[in-house]
């Protein structure tokens, strides 16, 4: 039987607080429009520090919070889809910082399904004898993938890194993860190729219905609307799918941790699925969505506040460019 419990849960949050009445002063909009549409009024933004550096921070904080030592981790799972290098993965940079030095280490892109899914592949590692202790990081720096021309989808997002430190439970896990490659097009960021000198190379073949002008090159493009809709729905099937395989209902879930994109989605999933809101976490006020990095910090902000128990069971819900979407429940 799959389970997994937290030992311990860090994060770091970059020093330098981009404001709603900031984005005011460079864009043509002011607090009331965003705080009413999205429930944000503040997020990180990371001017200096890498994603390795914010990734390695929480890790660090999550090992130190977990009591173990780093020689004691086998595997170091790293969740972004901001890296800083192509190669080497984000995890073996962590890896090293932390000083991890017995561990395997590899990344996941799911974009902001990412914990949700290196939690899940956690969890079946931890089947097998030779792991006991896994490190999963989830670290996103946007803001150099943002464009801060555009008011809709910049305002949305932040800088930011969750870790947690996981190992084997005799309570059990259920999982459900979803991809829906036909909305690939709803949420895209493009590879930065430009400097590319190989004689040989000619334009990209793109996808259809991925539209790559200039203005839109290397940036993070989204189709709100798109999104909006599929999230609530994405959220509510998840939950729905695992609790189904569990056996468990709503009213058996103690604590509940969605993706943290928009406060009105995670409103509209709460209706849906009739959960008491007060089993909510919601953080986005001061964070925005970091992306992968939306659920751990929640994790760890619970957990410094004594609020993640042993004997709690948690459900955590996700969705993210891809499209993907997936929850997992588990038993502390
Ligand atoms: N400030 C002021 N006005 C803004 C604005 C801003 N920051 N962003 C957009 N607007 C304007 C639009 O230009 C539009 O103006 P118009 O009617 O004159 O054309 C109007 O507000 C409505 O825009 P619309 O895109 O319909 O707003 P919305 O209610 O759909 O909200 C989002 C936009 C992005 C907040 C919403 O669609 C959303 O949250 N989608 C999900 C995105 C998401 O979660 N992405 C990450 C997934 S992991």
């Amino acid at each position: 039987m799959r389970g997994i419990k937290i030992l311990g849960a860090g994060m770091y949050m970059p020093d330098t607080v981009a404001s709603n009445d900031w984005f005011s002063t460079i864009l043509d909009t002011n607090d009331e429009w965003i705080y009413s549409r999205t429930g944000i009024r503040e997020r990180r933004i990371s001017e200096d520090k890498p994603n390795w550096y914010m990734a390695s921070e929480a890790a660090k904080r999550a090992v130190a919070d977990s009591g173990i030592d780093p020689s004691e981790i086998d595997l170091v799972l790293a969740a972004t889809c901001s890296p800083d290098y192509f190669y080497p993965a984000l995890s073996c940079l962590v890896q090293q910082q932390v000083g991890a030095e017995n561990a395997a280490a590899f990344d996941i892109n799911s974009a902001c399904t990412g914990f949700i899914n290196a939690l899940d592949t956690a969890s079946r590692f931890l089947e097998d004898d030779d792991y006991r202790n896994i490190l999963i990081v989830a670290s996103e720096r946007l803001a150099p993938h943002c464009d801060y021309t555009d008011r809709t989808a910049s305002i949305l997002f932040g800088d930011g890194a969750g870790a947690a430190v996981v190992t084997k439970n005799d309570k059990p896990m259920w999982s459900y993860l979803s991809a829906k490659g036909d909305f690939f097009n709803a949420l895209w960021c493009k590879v930065d190729q430009s400097r590319a000198n190989c004689p040989l190379l000619k334009p990209d073949t793109l996808p259809e219905g991925l539209i790559d002008t200039e203005a839109k090159t290397h940036t993070l493009q989204m189709n709100g609307k798109a999104v909006y809709k599929f999230a609530v729905d994405a959220m509510e099937t998840a939950v729905n799918k695992v609790l189904a395989k569990s056996g468990l209902t709503t009213d058996d879930i103690d604590l509940y941790i969605p993706h943290q994109a928009n406060a009105r989605i995670i409103e509209s999933a709460v209706k849906g699925l009739k959960l008491p809101p007060e089993k909510v976490y919601v953080n986005l006020e001061k964070h925005g969505n970091t992306s992968s990095a939306c659920i751990p910090t929640c994790l760890a902000e619970l957990k410094a506040d004594g609020r993640i128990k042993d004997g709690m069971t948690i459900c955590l819900v996700g969705f993210g460019a891809g499209l993907t979407s997936g929850a997992i429940v588990f038993g502390q």
